[in-house]
């Protein structure tokens, strides 16, 4: 039996799936470095998890969490949080009180102590997840792997040996991964054909990982698929017009560029987005996040605030300036304005 909060797991797993082993982010990080080898056989056992579980539901019974907690679990998620904290604590008391009453350990033997003796499958199946992997990166395919099964660990684990698939597109249902696996699988680093195959790689990698917490085992990438199969963003203007003695170049027409919104343009093997905020001004800055691989002009922009589309990080597009982790480098930004109703950028 898994002993899980349920309001905490499904924010804490939105955040894993937008964050996947992003240090400081993703509050799932089964493995936390530097490694503990002891730490790591103690988790067959489910230990420490199991006390902190006990802990954190007194903590939210009592009306409490934790700094971490409210940086994914949204305000309005507290008073359901709490409530349910409650619940669990009176069931793991009756239980409690069943057992001292009826002088038999059968009741904690079907709920609480299974987390204990019934824990190391799912540890078997969940190391195989990401253990060993690169962290901060984007790209699933680099910390995250797909390992066939056989039918009885299909069955037991849900498909989600084919967790490259699960992690880029979480709303596929568990049953349908295999269908994914099949039309994604030419770009993606060859599954394992079974868990000692998966285990053949993690169990060195992690010998390793507890000498040196920097190491990771690198996975091969296939080639990149062809531009013709790859999704085109729909507001980019291309140009490879010369810059005139100052430096400016035109972008296009104010008019493609309404109030509060955010276009990409490329110019001469550089992307820059160019915002036109709701009173009217001109900003632009470096088209990619300093955080990771994502166009800041597929974004959010929200008075002189871009917000980016994949995690969230924020700059002030009048100064690069970070406004909410996980981005730690200032965007660069540009000079833009408009003139006879022409929108100009000053490249650099
Ligand atoms: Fe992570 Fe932009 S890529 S915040």
């Amino acid at each position: 039996m898994v002993m899980r909060e349920a309001v905490v797991w499904r924010w804490s797993h939105a955040r894993h799936h937008s964050d996947t082993i992003i240090v400081g982010r993703d509050a799932e990080i089964a493995l936390q470095r530097p490694l503990s080898v002891p730490g790591l056989i103690l988790k067959f056992f489910n230990m420490p998890t199991f006390f902190k579980y006990f802990r954190s539901v007194l903590r939210h019974a009592a009306g409490k969490m934790t700094a971490e907690e409210r940086t994914f679990i949204p305000e309005t998620e507290s008073g359901k949080l709490f409530l349910r904290a409650r619940i669990y604590l009176a069931i793991y008391l009756g239980v409690i009180a069943l057992a001292i009453a009826t002088r038999s350990i059968i009741p904690l033997l079907f709920i609480g102590l299974p987390n204990i003796y019934g824990a190391w499958l799912m540890v078997v199946y969940g190391l195989t997840q990401h253990a060993g992997l690169a962290e901060n990166v984007l790209d699933h395919r680099l910390n995250t792997r797909t390992v066939y099964m056989n039918p009885i660990n299909r069955y037991l684990y849900w498909n989600m040996g084919y967790h490259i698939e699960h992690h880029m597109f979480p709303m596929v249902p568990y049953y349908n991964l295999p269908k994914l696996h099949e039309l994604v699988k030419a770009y993606m680093p060859p599954a394992y054909n079974g868990l000692i195959a998966a285990y053949r790689e993690i169990i060195p990698t992690l010998r390793r990982v507890a000498k040196d917490p920097n190491y990771y085992f690198e996975r091969p990438l296939p080639p990149s698929p062809p531009q013709s199969e790859t999704r085109q963003a729909s507001q980019v203007i291309v140009s490879e017009a010369a810059p005139d003695a100052d430096g400016w170049v035109e972008v296009c027409n104010l008019s493609l560029l309404l109030p509060g919104e955010v276009l990409r343009f490329e110019h001469r093997g550089k992307s820059y987005a160019i915002y036109r905020t709701w009173i009217g001004q001109l900003f632009a800055s470096d088209d990619r996040c300093t955080h990771g691989n994502a166009h800041l002009s597929e974004g959010f922009l929200r008075g002189a605030c871009i917000e980016c589309p994949k995690h969230n990080g924020r700059f002030d597009i009048r100064t690069g300036a970070v406004l909410r982790s996980p981005p730690r480098v200032a965007l660069k930004t540009y000079e833009a304005r408009e003139r006879d109703g022409r929108v100009l950028l000053k490249v650099g």
